[in-house]
């Protein structure tokens, strides 16, 4: 199966790269299924119903969340309604919706798409994800009920994501991180067979920090004092992640390129299309 990963959506600006680019990496790269990450898609903070709807119309099959899955209300009961929004396993005893799913791509074939939450520097404490996704491979082993599994690690730390990597190795066919919104460049393919790559980075403006408008971050790092709100960079975003061929019978992974799409990380090092 032929399955693109896509990092954070940083809010107008990689809702734009969304809308204007995936339809034709959907159709040049023959994907099978895509699955992008929209936890900071509006303004930055959250994912609204609308933004949703454009992000799925845009060719996205799966929404994966994060620390700020329910930061725009609405998303409390619209994940209720909509299938294809998954939030983190561990966000709350509470929170609405799944954190894991199994989707229909092309040909009869299944994947699960899962997501936890890491413990490591996180602002908030969450449950221990490894003992989530235990129970989750667990019950949708590949070459058995799924044909392949993508599991995206939301947290901090790139040492908490190797561990879960390594921890999924040969359970999943696909552990990408999130989170950081900056692309780690150790894309590869575990002993097991699971791609895997630290951070995916984000689909945002890198002319920014984070994916926010400079003068406010950097005016807190230098003076030690806020003065506004953080926005989102309005410039040229890149799409960031990860793409995976993976085998239909064992859910293993046979290929995993890094991939950077316009913007200005393009610039530096064009995206290896696949062929
Ligand atoms: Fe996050
Ligand atoms: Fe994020």
């Amino acid at each position: 199966m032929r399955i693109l990963f896509l990092g954070d959506v940083m809010g107008r600006a990689g809702r734009r790269a969304i809308t204007e680019n995936l339809a034709a990496m959907r159709a040049d790269w023959r994907l099978d299924f895509v699955v992008v990450n929209g936890e900071n898609a509006t303004s930055g903070a959250g994912l609204s119903p609308d933004h949703a709807k454009v992000l799925l119309e845009a060719g996205a099959d799966a929404i994966t969340l994060g620390d700020h899955a329910f930061d725009q209300k609405d998303m409390m009961g619209f994940i209720e309604s909509e299938p294809r929004i998954i939030r983190p396993l561990n966000f709350s005893k509470a929170a609405p919706g799944r954190g894991a799913r199994v989707f229909d791509a092309p040909g009869g074939r299944k994947v699960l798409v899962a997501q936890v939450l890491g413990q490591v520097f996180m602002k908030r404490p969450f449950d221990d994800p490894f003992s989530h996704l235990d129970t989750v491979l667990k019950a949708h082993p590949m070459g058995g009920m799924v044909n392949a599994s993508l599991v995206d690690i939301h947290c901090e730390a790139t040492s908490e994501k190797m561990g879960v990597g390594h921890y999924c190795d040969g359970r999943a066919s696909i552990v990408v991180g999130t989170h950081t919104h900056v692309p780690t460049a150790d894309a590869m393919i575990l002993p097991g067979g699971t791609a895997f790559q630290s951070d995916a980075g984000m689909c945002g403006d890198y002319n920014s920090v984070i994916g926010m408008e400079k003068d406010e971050p950097m005016r807190r790092f230098v003076t030690g004092m806020p003065k506004g709100r953080f926005t989102p960079a309005a410039g040229e975003a890149t799409l960031s992640g990860l793409y995976v061929e993976t085998d239909d019978r064992t859910g293993k992974a046979t290929r995993v390129v890094m991939i950077r799409k316009g913007g200005r990380l393009a610039q530096a090092s064009p995206a290896e299309a696949p062929d």
